[in-house]
């Protein structure tokens, strides 16, 4: 496997992305990792990241690198990753005299980096300092207009200024292919011996019964058939109605599961509403939403003799919830982050915890679950509740269940349903002044949100045609009581996040 340090890149899970991509495993750990823990890794990757050298508190790790040194592991170093190879090893680096942001051409020389592709080629770049010396030992095997030293080499440490994990980067993906060969790396990393192996993993760590929660969404749905296929009656999918889903979610999971899983559904609408009742803050609903979920698994668990739970976190779910100990926490996903302390399962088992969502669409259609579940738009576990601002009650659940209906509805009649990441719809607090038939009107404002990601780690909002907009704006006024207003989200991720609350 390999090993992405995160130095604080927005790309750096996209360099992860890519090394998948090319079939090896590979993990991000944190900027101040123990090399101790790194002893597995065939080869290493500095990722980039907004600092200089130079910033107070600058992130290093100075154990790391003399050990990757030491030991000739294969490392490659990307932008602030260069940067900080040069500055470690006795090269000096000048700030700000050379920015460089966007494409640039990048004269190569004969380097087993470079092996097989052309020069000059085409590279994106963006950064502010820039190596002036390199360090004793070091040879530079590329430069670009302004930038004498845009790569460099000494054994089996490579650095490249460029991002070669963006695609802009002309031949970025077979620079990083090359340095898999110099690591000398197996590809052996795909999608059917995850599966395979998942499911000797899991028939070997779950001895007696397990429980799963279906959310119906896709993740939770492929892990469901993961660990069927794996121990088959001995898992128990528990679906929860928390009166918070979207419009026709238990019809689906009924349609799609009845009969394939040991499957049961819970109402607990009264049970969710009066533990919500006076509580505003979103952080605090997901905590409350995700124990309640936790309590009624637990005496689930009880009835059924399983002391397995079974959850479908995915990866970004682990980064986004800071439990990678690098990460902020941006949000308490309420299948990770909200988890309460004490909890009656012996083990919790996530089997899709290494795997992006693409990734868990490929293990989903391995496993012959249903287009219809794979494409499904994600949807938060804590459901409507974090869609709507404020309490939560009856009149704004069902003004936001029927709103998120008229979102896809209108995307799917459009065929933009499956183009997009996500389209839903919010709802406010606040009322707005209307006039409907001659008379003014207090009412409600909707918000609609739709937005494009890879991986919901970043999103930009969908520039969709007005004529769209505007036939889920009539829509929305017209078919729901009390909405006079719709508004639609421009901003991307970052800085807002997907859901805006
Ligand atoms: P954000 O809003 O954090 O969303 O940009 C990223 C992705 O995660 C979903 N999301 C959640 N999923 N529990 C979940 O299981 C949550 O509390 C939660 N909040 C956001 C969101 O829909 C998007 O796909």
């Amino acid at each position: 496997m390999l090993v992405v340090v995160d130095f604080g890149s927005q790309y750096t899970h996209l360099i992860t992305r890519r090394i998948r991509q090319l079939h090896v495993y590979s993990e991000i750990v944190p900027s101040g990792v123990d090399p101790a823990s790194c002893e597995d890794a065939q080869a290493v990757i500095l990722s980039g990241g907004p600092a200089s050298v130079y910033d107070d508190g600058a992130p290093t790790n100075e154990r790391l690198l003399d050990w990757l040194y030491e030991h000739d592991i294969p490392t490659l170093g990307i932008c602030y990753g260069l940067q900080l190879l040069a500055h470690h090893f006795g090269g000096t680096v000048i700030r700000g005299e050379f920015k460089e942001y966007g494409i640039s051409q990048a004269q190569t020389t004969q380097n087993a980096l470079f092996k097989g592709l052309d020069s000059p080629q085409k590279v994106w770049m963006s950064h502010g300092d820039s190596v002036e010396t390199l360090p004793p030992g070091f040879v530079p095997i590329a430069s670009t207009p302004s930038c004498p030293y845009a790569a460099f080499q000494h054994k089996k440490m490579y650095a490249v200024q460029w991002h070669p994990e963006v695609h802009h980067t002309e031949h970025g993906m077979d620079m990083l292919l090359n340095f898999l060969d110099i690591a000398r790396i197996e590809r052996n990393w795909f999608m059917d011996d995850f599966l395979t192996q998942s499911v000797q993993t899991l028939t070997h760590r779950i001895p007696g019964r397990a429980l799963i929660g279906l959310s119906g969404g896709v993740d939770s749905s492929v892990a469901a058939a993961l660990v069927s296929k794996a121990i088959g009656q001995n898992l128990t999918a528990v679906f929860v109605d928390h009166g918070l889903l979207r419009e026709g979610e238990i019809e689906h999971v009924k349609q799609y599961f009845e009969g394939k899983l040991n499957l049961k559904i819970i109402h607990a609408k009264e049970r969710f509403f009066s533990k919500l009742k006076g509580i505003t803050d979103p952080e605090q609903k997901r905590k409350v939403i995700g124990e309640e979920f936790i309590r009624i698994f637990e005496e689930q668990a009880r009835i059924l003799k399983a002391d397995t739970l079974i959850q479908g976190t995915i990866y970004p779910d682990r980064i986004e919830s800071g439990t990678t100990s690098h990460a902020e926490v941006i949000k308490s996903h309420h299948n990770v982050g909200a988890l309460p302390d004490i909890m009656e399962f012996s083990q919790v088992i996530e089997p899709l915890q290494d795997l992006y969502k693409d990734e868990v669409r490929e293990v989903g259609q391995a496993l012959q679950v249903p287009s219809e579940i794979l494409e499904k738009h994600p949807f938060p576990g804590p459901g409507l509740a974090v869609r709507v601002v404020g309490e939560v009650t009856e009149d704004n659940i069902s003004i936001c269940r029927r709103a998120c209906a008229i979102v896809e509805e209108e995307l799917q009649a459009a065929d933009l349903y499956r183009d997009v990441w996500q389209g839903f719809a919010v709802v406010f607090e606040d009322r707005v002044v209307g006039v409907v038939g001659d008379e003014r009107k207090l009412g409600r404002v909707v918000g609609i949100r739709i937005v494009q990601s890879m991986d919901a780690m970043t999103a930009n909002f969908v520039k969709l045609d007005w004529d769209i907009l505007e036939k889920m704006s009539t829509r929305i006024t017209n078919e729901i009581e009390d909405v006079v207003s719709v508004a639609y989200f421009i901003s991307h991720k970052p800085p807002q996040t997907i859901e805006p609350f």
